[in-house]
């Protein structure tokens, strides 16, 4: 199996942290979010502590709250040592609501409004991570007239091109994210920030892309920024307290895809940070990194049932699901890969090759393609491995299919996180 928290029971079904994934599906209705706790605090010690051992006490991952925001996420990363990553106000809401401290969240996006400025720093906001000039020069005035001095980070883009898909390639010079070192608009954006009175400039942020496997996008990262400091404080006298390099580990989808070992990896962003550090005489500063999908995916799994099993002549054969781009926008986004199995029949040969489709009208809504299963019979559980990172963050209400719900699995035992969207929900805003 592809994660260790996954086995096939006595029955020859699926379970998820050692509960029957047909047994879930049958209490709480699919498609059904799985979540499983220890993974995701798992995943978290590892980025605790690696950063702890290797850049010291006060480096530490942010969650970013993309990859899945809800409420009952906040307590759990909190916990292990995390901070938060935010990118609108109702991120904000919901970490709020679930108790998290502002004081813990850094604020992130490209067009942050007036009210959103003003919700931030209302809040308490730790940090904002600042976008561009005219974000600059609003946070500049909202913070003084609530009479404040604001803690941010400038974010930079690095001119760098990982081998990502190209939706999630976000560092490269052309990007609507942040301000490019490499034209030089980064200078007059420093320039600008350092004449704010309401505004204490800490650090730099920049953020490479996501679902990266190779380090050498990073470790280019770091020297950029590194250099991009030295320039700073001989020009400017400034000391760069914090670099936050953002997220973008990447997971693994398939068996085509590599295990990172994550502390090493940490360990080899931090050579090349010694390196260029010693190389311009800096201070080594405060890192911060924002890992979301790595925290959360391998820790999801979305069941659904079989419904429709047909097959096309002389084509293929196509299994139609009861969820689909509505709860998983993946594949059609970006054709992004998944691992299935029919949790129903998981000791059973996997010999069926066909194509899981969604249930919307809509013929990309696909999950996956010509793919091998074990032969579903209409009622099986579908099993789609690795859902836990911006699928229900991602979900819709296209064709008015509800959100499904959320369980959480825990030492052998499941809650409901999230219930399951009614139609009356879906009409709650509708006047
Ligand atoms: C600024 C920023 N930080 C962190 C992340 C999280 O990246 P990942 O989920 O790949 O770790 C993203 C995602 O695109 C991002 O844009």
């Amino acid at each position: 199996m592809l994660y260790n928290n996954l086995t096939i029971n006595e029955k020859g079904h699926l379970a998820i942290g050692g509960i029957d994934a047909t047994e879930l599906a049958a209490e709480y209705g699919t498609p059904l979010y799985v979540l499983d706790e220890d993974v995701i605090r798992k995943n978290c010690r590892t980025y605790v502590d690696a950063m702890h051992e290797i850049f010291g006490e006060d480096s530490t991952p942010l969650f970013a709250s993309k990859a899945l925001c809800f409420k009952g996420i906040y307590p759990i990363v909190e916990s292990e040592g995390m901070c938060v990553d935010v990118v609108s106000p109702g991120e904000i809401y919901t970490a709020l609501a679930a108790g998290l401290p502002a004081s813990k969240m850094f604020f992130h996006g490209t067009n942050k409004t007036d009210e959103d400025i003003e919700y931030g720093v209302k809040s308490g906001v730790g940090y904002f991570v600042v976008d561009n000039l005219n974000e600059l020069a609003a946070l500049d005035r909202v913070c003084a007239e609530a009479g404040i001095k604001q803690k941010v980070l400038l974010r930079l883009t690095c001119g760098l091109d990982p081998h990502t898909l190209e939706a999630i390639n976000t560092g490269r010079v052309d990007s609507q994210f942040g301000v490019p070192i490499d034209t030089g608009q980064a200078d007059d954006f420093v320039r600008a920030a350092f004449a704010c009175e309401n505004i204490q400039v800490d650090g730099f942020h920049s953020h490479v892309g996501s679902q990266i496997f190779e380090s050498d996008s990073f470790n280019r990262q770091v020297e950029i920024l590194v250099a991009f400091a030295a320039k700073c404080r001989d020009e400017f006298s400034f000391t760069t307290r914090v670099l936050n390099i953002g997220g973008g580990f990447g997971v693994r989808y398939t068996e085509a895809d590599p295990l990172l070992n994550i502390p090493e990896r940490i360990r080899e962003i931090k050579t090349h940070l010694e390196t260029s550090c010693d190389k311009y005489g800096l201070d080594f500063p405060t890192l911060y990194m924002e890992p979301g999908r790595s925290i959360v995916a391998d820790a999801g799994v979305t069941l659904y049932t079989a419904g429709g099993i047909k097959e096309v002549k002389g084509y293929r054969n196509y299994v139609t699901v009861d969820g689909g781009m509505t709860d998983n926008p993946r594949y059609a986004l970006y054709k992004a890969q998944y691992t299935i199995l029919n949790a129903s029949r998981a000791s059973e040969a996997t010999d069926f090759e066909c194509t899981i489709a969604g249930r919307c009208c809509e013929s990309g809504d696909r999950i996956a393609e010509d793919i091998k299963i074990a032969e579903p019979k209409r009622g099986d559980i579908i099993a789609v491995l690795t859902t836990g990172a911006y699928n229900y963050s991602m979900a819709s209400n296209y064709n008015r299919v509800p959100r499904p719900a959320m369980i959480m699995v825990s030492g052998g035992k499941a809650r409901l996180v999230v219930k399951r969207e009614s139609y009356e929900d879906m009409l709650r805003n509708e006047v």
